[in-house]
């Protein structure tokens, strides 16, 4: 894949030097209590605020052509009130939709009136996804004109970084955007193993793939009857960042990466079927943060698995009530052929204990119940240890790539009971969400363990139909915050060596 990325800048100007800065556009952040200092520019803003034809509410604009004393063609000012992270990111999006059908090549954002240490970070990260387009199966595609993006700010030190995170979490973003936008038959799983053996060219990262012959013989009897239905063979991809000391034991990323899911013999019904093609959203968010890995090289070790095939019917597929063995010796019955990515990553689970992981991530767009629950602004998270609940909240807030708690009572397992094997596939339908992570759960007893459902967070329908490339940042801070050096990688590496 070409990796189209814009390249962002980060520099010091302040209202004055905004002005005279060059380009296409330039984006002013206003926020409350907006104080008039020199320079045209800010004469403007403090004539607008009073005349009420601009306001500071978030993502308030107004537009000029070519005004006297800025030296971009186009200037938005926007409304950003008290600047937090959430506004910053809300009020540029704002803006650079408003300039997006224009022909903007060049865009400034100043933040300079903005005191928040975080804030270039959100106007990375807004830029990135307010301008993204997707062109992989457009015969005649029309590319982002967006190529170059200056962020201004008074203190580029304090900034730098979060600014140097979020350049690195946009290139994760739009990996994991590109792989689940893709149809099903443009992002097969052998077609996502080549791109995780794309990644692994990079310094630090290795990729081993294996096929249905050594899966079988590892004895993912769960994963392989989910894969049977398809004449498309399934994959189970291992990737490897090792920045860290060797031997500090790994955090574990594993990612659904059901390319296509159908619902099998449970079939699902034809409306909006075809969203299913983005049942692989946790394989390319995990694919995504080893994209980020490889821009930032900071001194942790990180795993990630990839457990991928299509979920399809066939006079070959597994049907309800079949009963199948996993990895673990556990037999599953299989009472819905829909709840197939509970299946897969069951054995996906089993599998990471080899490493001896400090902690395993789930990350799954797992249940419709998820999105009954949470809807599309927050994932739901599922976890077997407090500290890292606490963390995964943590991360989630820092990145604004939000999450939230949910529970994992015993008696939600109690759905699960069947008189045919160890467990069901299926609960009835009440806390759909927390039963997938109950089943879940008993794969994952040998290590801190946390279940992302992404199901609500990873795609938006109707006509902004897309994937969101969720949740990449949230898992790229969860990871950079267990290494305080990771903003200095090289000096990070050096003192983990040394204490290893
Ligand atoms: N991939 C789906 C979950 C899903 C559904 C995500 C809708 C996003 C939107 C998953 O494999 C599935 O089909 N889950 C079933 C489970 C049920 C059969 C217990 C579901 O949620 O309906
Ligand atoms: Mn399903
Ligand atoms: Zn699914």
């Amino acid at each position: 894949m070409k990796d189209a990325i814009m390249n962002f800048e980060l520099k010091a100007l302040d209202l004055a030097q905004a002005a005279s800065h060059k380009g296409d556009a330039l984006i002013v952040l206003v926020p409350n209590g907006f104080k008039a200092g020199k320079g045209a520019l800010s004469d403007l803003i403090g004539a607008a605020l009073k005349a009420g034809d601009l306001e500071t509410k978030c993502g308030k604009l107004l537009s000029a052509y070519q005004p006297s004393g800025v030296a971009c063609t186009r200037l938005v000012l926007v409304g950003c009130e008290e600047g937090k992270p959430r506004q910053v990111r809300q009020a540029v999006a704002a803006a650079v939709t408003a300039i997006k059908n224009g022909n903007c090549r060049k865009l400034v954002v100043c933040l300079a009136l903005v005191a928040l240490e975080n804030a270039a970070r959100m106007a990375v990260m807004a830029v990135a996804d307010a301008s993204y387009v997707y062109t992989t199966t457009k015969s005649k595609p029309e590319p982002r004109v967006l190529a170059q993006v200056t962020i201004g700010v008074s203190d580029p030190a304090v900034s730098r970084a979060t600014f140097d995170r979020g350049v690195a979490a946009v290139c994760g973003v739009e990996f994991a955007k590109e792989w689940a936008n893709r149809p099903a038959n443009h992002a097969t799983p052998s077609m996502l193993a080549d791109a995780a053996r794309q990644l692994a060219k990079t310094r630090s990262i290795r990729c081993e793939v294996m096929g249905p012959k050594q899966v079988a013989k590892l004895g993912m009897g769960s994963f392989l009857a989910v894969a049977q239905g398809s004449h498309e063979e399934l994959r189970f991809i291992e990737l490897r960042y090792d920045g860290g000391a060797k031997g500090e034991a790994p955090t574990v990323l594993i990612g659904k990466g059901i390319s296509f899911d159908s619902g099998g013999i449970s079939i699902k019904p034809a409306a909006e079927m075809d969203e299913m093609k983005f049942d692989m959203s946790g394989a390319a968010s995990v694919l995504g943060v080893f994209r980020a890995l490889a821009e930032l090289q900071p001194a942790i070790n990180v795993v990630g698995l990839i457990a991928s095939c299509e979920n399809l019917p066939d006079g070959k597929a597994v049907k309800p009530g079949d009963v199948v063995t996993s990895m673990s010796g556990q037999t599953i019955e299989i009472l819905n052929t829909d709840a197939e990515g509970r299946l897969v990553l069951c054995d996906a689970l089993t599998y990471a204990e080899r490493f001896k992981p400090a902690a395993v991530v789930d990350v799954a767009t797992l249940t419709g119940a998820c999105v009954i629950a949470l809807g599309a602004v927050r994932s739901g998270m599922f976890a077997s240890s407090d500290a890292l609940a606490t963390a995964l909240l943590a991360a989630g807030e820092s990145a604004q790539d939000l999450c939230w708690r949910m529970p994992l009572d015993d008696e939600y397992g109690e759905a699960l009971k069947t008189n045919f094997a160890d467990v069901a596939n299926v609960g009835g339908r009440p806390g759909g969400a927390i039963t997938a992570a109950k089943f879940l759960q008993r794969f994952a007893d040998k290590f801190p363990w946390a279940h992302l459902d992404i199901a609500g967070t990873a795609w938006k329908g109707g006509t902004a139909k897309g994937a969101t490339g969720r949740p990449v940042p949230l898992l790229l801070d969860f990871l950079l915050a267990a290494v305080p050096a990771a903003a200095a990688p090289v000096a990070g590496k050096a003192r983990a060596r040394r204490k290893a």
